[in-house]
């Protein structure tokens, strides 16, 4: 039994008091005594360093009273474990030697997660430890596409030209890698269940960049084949899984075909809106612009009220529509989570 059920219940669509509220990315920059910590320490070595991944996971619920914890890490840590090299740099993450040719998918391996990535459940048990059930712990993975993404573009990318270009010319090689990748990830977040997180995210960020059938062949049917692989226990009481892509508006139907429970949406697209395209059998979590938090504690205010009408009540996770911006003012990332537990109590 967890103390806050909020989040768990929010994602079977159960009835809340409230909506509960987290934020993506809400372990980061943003925070002073996130960039202490980093401060002694490079990324990397932050998330392979279970105390200190623990420390900074757990600063967000006591600075700023969220309703769930998620586990600090980063998406490319599998892929490091696939045997790439990775580094992150202040422009963001580099990966040595793209992918490019089948030789290099041959290569690759489908690490056994606990051996390769201890680190990782270590972190989980230390959280567990800490937590002692007070609030719900989130495991998460990347999705196939946007890890496959960073490993043939070997980084951050503008148009995608690179991956692009071998879905359009090679495309069973896309395939070969899209399935390597999923086996990896199935066993990771299997992995994560197994430790006892109450729910997992899958971040298919950059699957919104492609074109509506392109997303169903390169991403949904991987997307769909991690979901049903998921030790998630009975409908209803086991782990839910959530989906979150960035520029989900033109695929939100397919989405809601993938078998998540919860679809994490961005904030280009109208909550009410969204709910009705998806109909009442998904639960959706969003999606105040990140942009919004560099406005006024007012500001946030007025908008995270109208988010909460539209949500209206069950079903509804409170969040961001992407990550939380590292220049965000503390005082105002604190008005969002204070103005989403208020409520909408006092909107006439
Ligand atoms: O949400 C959380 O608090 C948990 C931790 C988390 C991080 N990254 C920490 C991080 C999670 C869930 C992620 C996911 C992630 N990482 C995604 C998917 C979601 C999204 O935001 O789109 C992606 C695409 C990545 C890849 C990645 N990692 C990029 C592009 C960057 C550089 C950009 C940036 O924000 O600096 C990272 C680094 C990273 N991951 C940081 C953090 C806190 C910043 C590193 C630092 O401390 O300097």
């Amino acid at each position: 039994m967890i103390h806050n059920e909020r989040l768990v219940r929010a994602c079977r669509r159960q009835e809340v008091d409230r909506a509960p509220v987290w934020m993506m990315r809400q372990a980061g920059r943003y925070l002073p005594e996130y960039r202490a910590v980093r401060a002694r320490t490079d990324f990397l070595t932050l998330c392979k360093t279970p105390e200190l991944a623990a420390e900074v996971s757990l600063q967000p619920l006591e600075i700023l009273g969220v309703d769930a914890v998620i586990m600090f890490s980063d998406i490319l840590i599998p892929v490091e474990a696939m045997g790439m090299s990775l580094e992150l740099t202040e422009k963001g993450p580099v990966l040595g030697d793209p992918i490019r040719t089948s030789g290099q998918i041959e290569k690759l391996i489908v690490p056994d997660p606990v051996e390769r990535t201890p680190f990782v459940f270590e972190t989980i048990r230390l959280l567990k430890n800490a937590l002692r059930d007070e609030v719900p712990l989130i495991g998460f993975a990347g999705a196939p596409y946007t890890l496959a993404s960073y490993m043939i573009e070997g980084g951050t990318s503008r148009n995608f030209a690179a991956i692009k270009t071998l879905m359009y010319r090679e495309p069973e090689l896309l395939h070969r890698l899209l399935e390597k990748i999923s086996d990896a990830i199935i066993l990771y977040l299997n992995a994560q269940i197994e430790a006892g997180v109450h729910l997992v995210q899958l971040f298919d960020t950059w699957a919104g960049e492609l074109g509506p059938e392109y997303y169903e062949e390169f991403a949904l049917e991987y997307e769909r084949k991690i979901f049903s692989s998921l030790h998630r226990g009975p409908e209803g009481l086991g782990v839910p899984a959530a989906l979150y892509i960035n520029g989900c508006s033109a695929i939100l139907e397919k989405m809601a075909e993938s078998g998540a429970n919860v679809l994490s949406i961005d904030w280009r697209i109208d909550l009410a809106e969204a709910r009705r395209r998806v109909g009442n059998s998904i639960a959706l979590q969003g999606n105040l612009d990140p942009c919004a938090l560099l406005g006024t504690p007012e500001t946030i205010r007025t908008q995270v009220k109208e988010i909460l009408r539209k949500g209206a009540g069950a079903g509804h996770i409170m969040n961001l529509g992407h990550g939380i911006l590292p220049m965000t003012p503390v005082e105002n990332a604190r008005a969002f989570i204070d103005a989403a537990k208020e409520g909408i109590r006092e909107v006439a």
